[in-house]
């Protein structure tokens, strides 16, 4: 075994800014094959891929998104959860599929496979040298991503992935993730409060320093405030209607 994959996954961050330079046709179809070599649940394969390269479908997007990566990127594709072509085969084969799709476990199933070919999209293009930002922004306005794309039935946008050549002044850094052995627990469970609150205070330290060095001492922001504010903001609380009208989530 190589260190290769390794080091690679560790390089990651998130690149918001990129070059003005478009992916070819050839890098889109090797990422996508790539994407589609990850495991998937009972070889259902519940997803599709939209690629976006046309400005006006990207300014579009951009206007749900609100963020300028959208359009400024190498490349934009958005991951569809599918069941669109599982429920043609149910109406030749009269299956009764409508239940298992419908159900909270069809959309555990979808979601799960979406973020396995995403993330092994991911993955192969920072190994071409590229880099990468998911856009859970797009879930802003899922109506309107649905009409923009022309989704059916059974289909539901989960998220986007930009891609391209990191801009010449992209400074991203790795994030410091929590400690392994805060999220890794061996055979049993550890909640031991005061051992878990130990943990974050640590954590919150690491996170303040680091935003505090790449800030030059602008940014002090621990990882629970983040949290905090992030959780504690109840965003995108039509998601239970969306999915519903997007014929998920009836059981
Ligand atoms: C499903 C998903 C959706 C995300 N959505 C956005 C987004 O809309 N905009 C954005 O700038 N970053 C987005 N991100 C990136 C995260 O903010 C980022 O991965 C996280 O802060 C950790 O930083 P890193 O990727 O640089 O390590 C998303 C990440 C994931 C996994």
């Amino acid at each position: 075994m190589t260190n290769y994959v390794y080091d690679l996954m560790k390089k990651h961050h998130s690149v918001r800014k990129f070059k003005d330079k478009p992916l070819s046709n050839d890098e889109v179809k090797k990422l996508v094959e790539a994407g589609q070599s990850a495991s998937t649940s009972s070889y259902l394969q519940t997803y599709s891929i939209i690629g976006v390269n046309d400005p006006r479908v990207k300014k579009d997007l951009k206007e749900v998104s609100g963020q300028p990566y959208v359009v400024d990127n190498g490349y934009l594709f958005v991951f569809v959860m599918d069941y669109y072509r599982h429920s043609l085969i149910d109406e030749d084969k009269k299956s009764d599929m409508d239940v298992s799709i419908s159900s909270t476990e069809g959309l555990l199933v979808g979601s799960i496979d979406v973020a396995l070919v995403a993330q092994n999209m991911a993955v192969a293009a920072e190994d071409m040298g590229y880099g990468m930002v998911y856009l859970g922004s797009l879930r802003n306005d899922v109506h309107r991503v649905k009409e923009i794309l022309n989704l059916p039935e059974h289909a539901f946008p989960l998220f986007g992935m930009a891609v391209g050549e990191p801009a010449d002044d992209e400074d991203g850094a790795p994030k410091p993730r929590l400690p392994f052995e805060h999220i890794f627990h061996e055979n049993l469970y550890n909640s031991n409060e005061q051992e878990q609150r130990k943990a974050l205070e640590d954590y919150d330290k690491t996170v303040s320093d680091y935003y505090h060095k790449r800030t030059n001492g602008e940014r002090n922001e621990t990882w629970s405030n983040q949290i905090a504010r992030a959780l504690g903001s109840k965003q995108r609380l039509d998601m239970l209607d969306e999915l519903k009208k997007s014929g998920f989530l009836k059981h």
